[in-house]
Order: C-alpha cells, then structure tokens, then sequence
C-alpha cells in the first residue's frame, strides 16, 4: 500500500509539474485548489493507519478541548491524566503538494492536499449561532463569511422547525490543530487518531470553511450516535441546501481516509453541495480526484 500511495503521490506532483492532465482538467472547471504548480511542500507522515480495524467504531468523543487552553483555560494534558509523557510516534515524514489557491471555496484539503505553509483564510467571523461553548469569543467559533452567513440560514432555519443545532468547532491555526492532533495521539493512539483528526496542515477546518455540528440530544458532544438523532438527520438531509456536505459519509473512509463524523460539515456552495448529496458521493469523486486507502 505504501508503495501504491507514494506513486499515486508521485503521478500527481509530476502532472502538477508538467501541466493538465484530464483530472486536472476536471479540478480547473469546478474552481479548484489544482489549478497550478503546487509549492512548498508540507511534510507528512507517510505511515498509514489499518484502515480495515477501524471501519466500525464504537461511541467516540473527539478531543478538542485541547482549545480551551489556547483560550487560557486550564486543561491537564493528556499526558498528565494518564500518567505517562506524550510522545505521539512520529513516523517517517514524506512531502505531500499542497494546494495552490486555498482560498478558493471549493478548494479540497485531504490527506493528500495540504494548505500552504502559515496559511490563514482572509474573511473570518463568527456567525450569529449558538455555540457549544457559550459565547467564548475564540478562532473556534469563526467561519469564513459566506460559511458563516450560510451557517446562520440553516440554524435559523433549523429552528423554526423546532431543531436546535449548536455550533461546536470552526475555524482552527495550524497550532490549534497540531495540539489537537497530538493529544488525540496520547489518548488514543496514532493509528486511530489519523482516522478522525486530520495532520496539521490538512485539516478543513484550517480553511474556514468546515463546521463541527452538535445537539443537546448528544450532551453537545461529537459522537457518532448524533447520526440517528433529529438534529443529525436534520443536517444530513437539509445541509445542502446551504451548500454544506457532510464531508467524511459513513462506508466512505476508503475514500476520504477518515471515518464517519456524522457532526463535520464543509461549505463549498449550493450547487456543488446538491450535486454530492443527489448523487451519495464525496468532495474526492466529484472533483475525480479518488485514491482508495
Ligand atoms: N476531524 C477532521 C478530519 C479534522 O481534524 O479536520
Ligand atoms: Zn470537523
């Protein structure tokens, strides 16, 4: 499988380099993150984790208190609560192409696109919803503009049919996100960490265009069991009238290399997110960019 991943990487970078292959041609027309040479290569672990053991999950919480302390707040790492020093095995790095536009709204970030280096989106605020967290004023709570005013629709919206959504967790730095990254690793290993939290320097949430979405019904945590909930349904049918996608579907971690986070929502348009929801596929296959795991 490492082999095949490190050619499939290899194609891509040489098709970057040598201009637009039919792929490519594809990503061009639907506005996306490769439409031009890629720079600055990230360094990514190129240790994958075994998928196949982790296809079905039991109930999980995702960490991210860890940014509470970025906020100030006192939160013992994880290391302390289990006694023993984090160090997350940090496999051997290889580079991965990063995107070239990332500020496009439908640019694709995975596992195999990275954002550039110190990336940071340009229009961040925070939308007019209830948050988890209160009103904590924090870069968690922020979505780039046209998100955030869409997230606001589909709250308000949701409301008046008596559906109460909270807002859990937007907008991330790439520190916010390595300290989630890590601690995931000292709780509950690397292999399951890399299935529901995405390596610093991938993650949609350094976009500013991907929302963590949660209900009272689940405690205003981030489980899977917010799949059969009323608010879960809610979102997983209506989402895409606000142009947002339910970004890692259930039975797709082959595809996304993530698994089922039936909370995590990305905004990339209307009339794209209509297309992914009429026809059950993910951001990969719409943009034919598939490289299964
Ligand atoms: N939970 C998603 C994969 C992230 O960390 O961006
Ligand atoms: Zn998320």
């Amino acid at each position: 499988m490492q082999i095949l991943k490190k050619m499939i990487i290899g194609t891509a970078s040489i098709s970057l380099l040598i201009g637009c292959s039919p792929l490519e041609e594809k990503l061009l027309l639907v506005g996306s993150p490769h439409s031009s040479k890629s720079t600055s290569p990230l360094n990514l672990s190129k240790e994958n984790a075994i998928w196949d053991e982790f296809f079905i999950k039991k109930e999980v919480v995702v960490v991210d208190e860890v940014e509470n302390q970025e906020e100030g707040e006192e939160a013992p790492p994880a290391s302390e609560e289990q006694g023993e020093q984090v160090e997350p095995s940090t496999p051997e790095e290889e580079a991965i192409p990063v995107v070239a536009n990332p500020s496009t709204i439908t640019v694709m970030v995975n596992k195999f696109w990275a954002l550039p280096e110190g990336y940071r989106p340009p229009d961040l605020i925070r939308p007019n919803v209830p948050f988890s967290f209160g009103d904590e004023k924090s870069d968690r709570s922020k979505l780039r503009q046209e998100a955030a005013e869409s997230l606001e629709m589909m709250f308000a919206d949701a409301q008046s049919e008596g559906i109460e959504l909270y807002a859990r967790s937007g907008f991330r730095s790439y520190e916010t996100q390595n300290s989630i990254f890590q601690n995931e690793i000292a709780t509950f290993g690397y292999e399951q960490a890399v299935l529901y939290v995405a390596r610093p320097g991938t993650s949609e949430h350094q976009t500013g265009l991907a929302m963590d979405i949660t209900a009272k019904s689940v405690n205003l945590e981030l489980v899977e069991s917010f799949e059969n909930t009323v608010e879960g349904k809610w979102l997983a049918n209506n989402a895409h009238h606000y142009g947002f996608i339910l970004r890692y579907p259930k039975g797709k971690t082959n595809i996304t290399g993530y698994a089922f986070e039936p909370w995590h929502y990305r905004y990339i348009g209307v009339e794209i997110a209509t297309e992914i929801f009429n026809k059950e596929i993910t951001l990969e296959e719409y943009m034919g960019d598939v490289r299964e795991f």
